[in-house]
């Protein structure tokens, strides 16, 4: 039988590394799926490289490759059965363009954790100027000042999203012996046992010493971070973002940490990282004047898009989409596809109405 040939795109050494190590142990433990064949491409899928993609059964691909109606259309037409998104968000596919054309797969979850270590990981750093400390030490400066850190016991802290990523976060806080306010439209009652309150966004921005975002980014929830919110916030407040970046105006934070108010600010996301992030522009000339002055401040952090970077995470979604696959070669479908008609974007493994592709 022909090997599968899956084709990645935006594919760095993490990627090559994790999926290499997964295939044998998955094929092992999984022998009806059929030996594979992998090619990784470093470039992003655009129509200047969808030839690469020529000769492929999978297409598989990341967070800013774009799959638009033409590229959907492209990619079917040169025989490519199956896109296997390799993250959980998928804005950058239109499901609905690709419905009757080709099959889109997803890895839902991969690790809260690793996004939430992270989260905790940047308010740490932030809070106890470790990476202030980091940089003296190593010229030899033991010096003091300015290190002065506050804190986390006793603090309040405001869980904007609490499914899977934020309902871990707050264990983390609830371990350093915070209190913790939480805003969500589906409030968990295991967070609620534990002595979470659920609130509203007044109260959160009134209330809060430290702010950290785990809700999608929607319509509802697009710059919630903003002049008027961050207004009502208290002065010297810590704004987490580990989300996306749109939740929150980055130019409106800027202003928030001239004037004060904002007291330091840590950000694995940027409204406009897509064109930025993942990418080595040491050397370069950044364009966007908003991204370098916040990275100019003492008191922001920024870490590009690197929550998810764990090699759990990374084995897991190397794990997740092998099985997205094999399902979808044995059965037509999985559980994790992207089902336009009868989930509205949601998964559905074509159960809800048999295989509606
Ligand atoms: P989840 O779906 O388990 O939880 C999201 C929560 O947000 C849900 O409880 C939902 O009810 C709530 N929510 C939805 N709309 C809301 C609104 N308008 N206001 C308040 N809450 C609202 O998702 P999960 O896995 O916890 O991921 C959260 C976010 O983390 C994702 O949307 C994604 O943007 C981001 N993420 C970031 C990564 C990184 O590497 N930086 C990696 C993975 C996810």
């Amino acid at each position: 039988m022909k090997p599968i040939r899956i084709v990645f795109f935006d594919a760095k050494d993490y990627d090559i590394q994790s999926f290499e190590t997964a295939l044998p142990a998955y094929r092992e433990a999984h022998p009806d799926l059929p030996e594979c064949e992998m090619k990784f491409f470093d470039t992003r899928l655009s129509a200047d490289t969808v030839n690469l993609a020529k000769g492929a059964d999978v297409v598989c691909i990341f967070v800013n490759d774009i799959v638009d109606g033409a590229m959907a259309e492209t990619l079917a037409g040169m025989g490519v059965k199956l896109i296997a998104l390799r993250c959980a968000g998928y804005n950058n596919v239109d499901v609905e363009a690709c419905f009757g054309k080709i099959h889109v797969v997803r890895v839902p979850a991969y690790s809260p954790y690793a996004v939430a270590e992270h989260a905790a990981a940047l308010l740490l750093t932030s809070i106890r100027r470790i990476h202030k400390a980091y940089i003296r030490t190593r010229d030899f400066n033991f010096s003091l000042n300015g290190l002065t850190g506050f804190d986390l016991h006793g603090k309040t802290v405001g869980v904007i999203g609490t499914g899977k990523i934020g309902a871990c976060f707050i264990d983390i806080c609830l371990g350093f012996g915070m209190k913790v306010l939480a805003f969500d439209k589906f409030p968990n009652e295991r967070l609620k046992e534990k002595g979470v309150r659920y609130t509203d966004l007044e109260e959160l921005w009134k209330e809060c010493d430290i702010l950290s975002l785990h809700c999608p980014l929607t319509d509802e929830t697009a710059h919630m971070i903003n002049r008027d919110s961050i207004a009502k916030m208290k002065k010297g407040v810590v704004i987490l973002n580990t989300s996306r970046g749109g939740l929150i105006d980055s130019e409106d934070l800027l202003e928030g940490i001239k004037s004060r108010q904002v007291g330091a600010a840590c950000l694995d996301v940027y409204e406009e990282e897509s064109s930025i992030f993942f990418h080595d522009f040491s050397g370069h000339i950044v364009e966007d004047d908003t991204l370098a002055r916040l990275i100019s401040m003492p008191n922001v952090i920024v870490s590009s898009h690197q929550a998810f970077l764990t090699q759990d995470a990374l084995a897991n979604i190397a794990d997740t989409t092998l099985d997205n696959i094999r399902t979808f070669l044995a059965e037509g479908t999985s559980v994790n596809e992207l089902c336009y008609k009868c989930g509205k974007l949601q998964e559905c493994g074509g159960k809800k109405s048999g295989k509606c592709f």
